[in-house]
């Protein structure tokens, strides 16, 4: 089985079910030759992430007496200060990023931007509106809506010029779907070019701060402590990163799996319209179940073990690359009633879709106010929205780890 394959991503379900009931440990081969060791029940997938026997950079597993360190892969020169980012750090390194950024990527801030995302999702919702009466009411939702809102936004919130985001969101849509070697090499350009104007931006706040998130980090201090301009890059690039393809998948597999289950789109377009309380609270839950539901990280990034672990009777060696198939945990019936079904009211709902431990998403907040604001905004204003094609026609992306549609194509029906 190619966990990441297109196909696979349109029903991994099946899979998954079969693993938790008879292989809850299993060894794959993946299509670029490195083994897998796949955890896909709640409770070993939970441990997984929050266990320090798994360790994030391979460098951390202990090497016996003459063992030679791991190779790491090539990659250009100017993109390896990217590599020291907090995902990829363990322990103390880790601790020391999270911390310094925890102090001026807060909630307040989050908070403060709730204006701008509502006037960012309305501009890309009148467009939409437009295109549906242009091109014969056929819109495709996640080009037009999903996949500019969240690069609109951490371009706004980093301090990037206004004029400068339609580059800004070009360069960054350069990484999305990178799944092998040459998506990579034709990214390098992007990436190049998105590199060289953050660190120019970030000389720049250094010189001059000013309210911005990139002069935060520039001045974030944690004792005597600071970020070199490597690692406030390092940083911008992870926001970017982590934060875009994932909120993209969000918003689109959100809305077709609202569009598959319309007693569910029709309660909250109506608790949309009702009051306050109603629609604050249907609009958070919804956001949770849907996280749940559609797993866009579906598989959460690697883990090594730093010795070897015996688990369900199989014995996991030491420095394996071990993976927690996030989706499987989030559709686990030893967890989750009726995991299958999409209930925007479900109670308990401790899905790990943002994960779980030190590295528990640092962008959750962001990501839930927006998919909140996009989610509201599309079922008030298109309340009678409909998939343009049969939903086995729509085509996923090829990626190990994310989860995300090619296109939605829908029709705005009057
Ligand atoms: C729906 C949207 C999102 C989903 C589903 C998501 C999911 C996740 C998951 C599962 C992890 C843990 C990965 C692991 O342990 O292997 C993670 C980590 C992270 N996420 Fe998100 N994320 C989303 C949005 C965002 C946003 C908007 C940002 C920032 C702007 C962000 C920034 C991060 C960062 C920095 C980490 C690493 C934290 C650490 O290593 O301590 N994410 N995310």
């Amino acid at each position: 089985m190619n966990i990441a394959s297109p196909a696979f991503h349109a029903n991994p379900h099946p899979f998954y079910r079969q693993l938790r009931d008879e292989a809850p440990v299993h060894r794959i081969t993946l299509p670029d030759k490195r083994t897998l060791w796949l955890l896909t029940r709640y409770d070993d997938v939970a441990t997984l992430l929050r266990d320090e026997r798994f360790v994030k950079s391979p460098a951390n597993v202990p090497r016996l007496p003459g063992e030679k360190p791991v190779k790491e892969p090539w990659m250009p020169a100017f993109i390896r200060p990217l590599t020291y980012n907090m995902l990829d750090q363990d322990g103390a390194d880790h601790t020391r990023l999270r911390n310094l950024v925890h102090r001026v990527f807060t909630p307040k801030l989050i908070e403060q931007m709730r204006q701008d995302i509502s006037q960012i999702t309305q501009r890309l919702i009148d467009g939409a509106l437009q295109s549906s009466r242009a091109n014969g009411d056929t819109v495709d939702l996640l080009q037009q809506v999903a996949l500019p809102l969240p690069v609109t936004v951490i371009a706004k919130i980093l301090g990037v010029y206004a004029d400068d985001y339609q580059k800004f969101a070009r360069w960054a849509a350069a990484f999305v779907g990178n799944t092998n070697m040459t998506d990579m090499l034709l990214s390098i350009p992007s990436l190049w070019q998105l590199m060289r104007y953050l660190r120019n931006l970030i000389a720049e706040r250094r010189a001059n701060p000013r309210d911005d998130l990139i002069a935060a980090l520039v001045q974030a201090q944690d004792n005597d402590d600071q970020l070199n301009d490597d690692e406030v890059l390092a940083m911008v690039v992870l926001l970017l990163t982590a934060g875009f393809e994932t909120t993209v998948n969000l918003i689109s597999s959100g809305v077709l799996a609202l569009l598959q289950n319309p007693d569910q789109w029709a309660m909250l377009r109506d608790a949309v319209k009702g009051s306050a309380a109603n629609r604050d609270g249907l609009l958070r839950s919804t956001v949770e179940e849907l996280v749940r539901y559609t797993s866009p990280v579906s598989l959460a990034t690697e883990r090594y073990a730093t010795t070897e672990i015996t688990l369900h009777g199989v014995t996991i060696p030491r420095g394996a690359f071990v993976g927690g198939a996030i989706i499987s945990a989030n559709y686990d019936e030893r967890r989750f009633a009726q995991p299958d079904v999409l209930n925007l009211m479900r109670e308990d709902n401790r899905h790990l879709g943002f994960g779980n431990g030190v590295h528990y998403c640092l962008g959750a907040p962001l990501a839930r106010l927006e998919v909140q604001i996009a989610l509201a905004a599309i079922v008030e204003q298109m309340p009678n929205l409909r998939l343009a094609v049969p939903a086995s026609q729509l085509r996923w992306r090829k990626s190990l780890i994310i989860r995300g549609l090619k296109a939605l194509p829908v029709v705005n029906l009057a």
